[in-house]
């Protein structure tokens, strides 16, 4: 891919309304999904995001129809074509969502080849809990040289599944893979994020029968068949976090619309400490970041509930200029502080020592010539230079 670049001339504070999109969290096993149905699924406020691309062409790949209007953010999938079970190494090296094909197929099929998905390196992201939650289905996997190919004997039958750790992405390809199996599954230690709670409702809208969605208890009844339908995608909560991000470097006053305040519970209390004006209003939320900014207490970084990792970049760049000493704990990734040197090349004082950074807020930060290494971490960036001299 070409170097793609973005300039950005910072000082001016950030004033005016923006629409948020659709949630890449969410979007993206919902258009796996669709790969589960009969007839064709219509996904409204649908991100027009390099991930959305990515997606359809896997599902292209394997035999899907897809037409993506950008401009009215609508996807449009007609699975009735799909007779392909393999998605070629490159196509899963495009982001880290590929891996949940894996459920989907082996749902729709009954068996898929793949290979490790790509996407952010945000340090080691294994797929072992993916992996044994299949196997206890019945799925038999074969794993050689990078190359995963599992299938099922019979049919897939339901199983009861408790993750040792609240994954996002295994809860979403248990969910998928045990929609249509034989029986019920009944996952514990699911993941609770509201992205798992829209897919969910995507498929019962489908027609599956799942109840938990959201608490720590998920069962599936499977069932015999989906009907694609229309659905509107839920609004991008890390989207939001990422503009009051900008508006807060910025100093400045914006409206988020389209997005209801208690999606972003887990972490609006944290700007509002930091001393913003946060308001639920008509067309969504006002955010007043005019003031002067004090540090927050501390930030650990958790699963939902917790406050979620994708906000920790955007809130370190929010910080970096809050009067005072502001500690995070990153407990969800191992390597999420490649946004550090950066933030730190523009001025801000940042000392990394394990899993926990230090940030001493300083009353100016420079424009510089940085590199985005991760997707959020380049969006913190972004929100730092916004707020930036020069
Ligand atoms: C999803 C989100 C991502 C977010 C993350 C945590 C999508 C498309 N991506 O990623 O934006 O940052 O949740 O909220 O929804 N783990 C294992 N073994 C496994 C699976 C996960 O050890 O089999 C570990 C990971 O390495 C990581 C932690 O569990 O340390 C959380 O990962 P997980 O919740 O699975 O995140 P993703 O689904 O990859």
């Amino acid at each position: 891919m070409s170097e793609q670049r973005l300039i950005i001339k910072g000082g001016t504070p950030l004033r005016g309304s923006i629409r948020v999109q659709g949630a890449k969290n969410s979007a993206l096993p919902i258009i796996a999904a669709a790969l589960l149905c009969e007839g064709k699924t219509e996904l409204h406020n649908c991100p027009c995001i390099s991930d959305t691309y990515s997606s359809c062409r896997i599902l292209t790949c394997l035999g899907c129809r897809c037409s993506f209007k950008k401009n009215d953010n609508l996807l449009i999938i007609d699975p009735s074509g799909a007779d392909k079970t393999y998605i070629p190494d490159e196509l899963m090296q495009e982001m880290r969502s590929s891996i949940i094909y894996m459920g989907a197929m082996l749902g729709a099929f009954g068996e898929c080849r793949l290979s490790f998905p790509g996407g952010c390196q945000l340090g080691p992201r294994p797929i072992d809990m993916h992996l044994a939650a299949l196997k206890k289905m019945g799925v038999r996997i074969n794993e050689q040289y990078g190359s995963i190919e599992c299938r099922v004997p019979e049919k897939m039958q339901g199983a009861r599944i408790s993750l040792g750790y609240p994954s996002v992405g295994a809860t979403e390809n248990i969910i998928l893979a045990a929609v249509k199996a034989g029986g019920e599954t009944v996952i514990t230690n699911a993941a609770r994020e509201p992205e798992i709670v829209d897919m969910v409702s995507f498929l019962n809208k489908c027609g599956a029968r799942i109840r938990g969605a959201g608490g720590s208890t998920i069962a599936i009844d499977g069932v015999e068949r989906l009907e694609g339908c229309c659905y509107n995608i839920m609004p991008d909560r890390i989207a939001a976090a990422t503009y009051v991000s900008a508006a807060v470097c910025s100093r400045g006053e914006i409206e988020l619309q389209g997005i209801d305040i208690s999606l972003c519970d887990s972490y609006m209390p944290v700007f509002e400490q930091m001393g913003c004006g946060i308001y639920p209003c008509e067309r969504g939320i006002y955010v007043n970041a005019a003031k002067h900014l004090k540090a927050p207490a501390g930030i650990i970084t958790l699963p939902h509930p917790g406050f979620p990792t994708d906000a920790q970049p955007p809130l370190m760049a929010a910080v970096c200029k809050a009067a005072g000493t502001t500690i995070f704990e990153e407990t969800v990734f191992e390597n999420r502080y490649r946004h550090v040197d950066a933030l730190g090349k523009m001025g801000a004082d940042i000392k990394v020592v394990g899993k926990a950074a230090v940030v001493r807020g300083v009353d100016t930060m420079y424009g510089a010539r940085v590199s985005a290494l991760d997707l959020r971490g380049g969006a913190a960036l972004a929100a730092a230079a916004v707020g930036a001299e020069g």
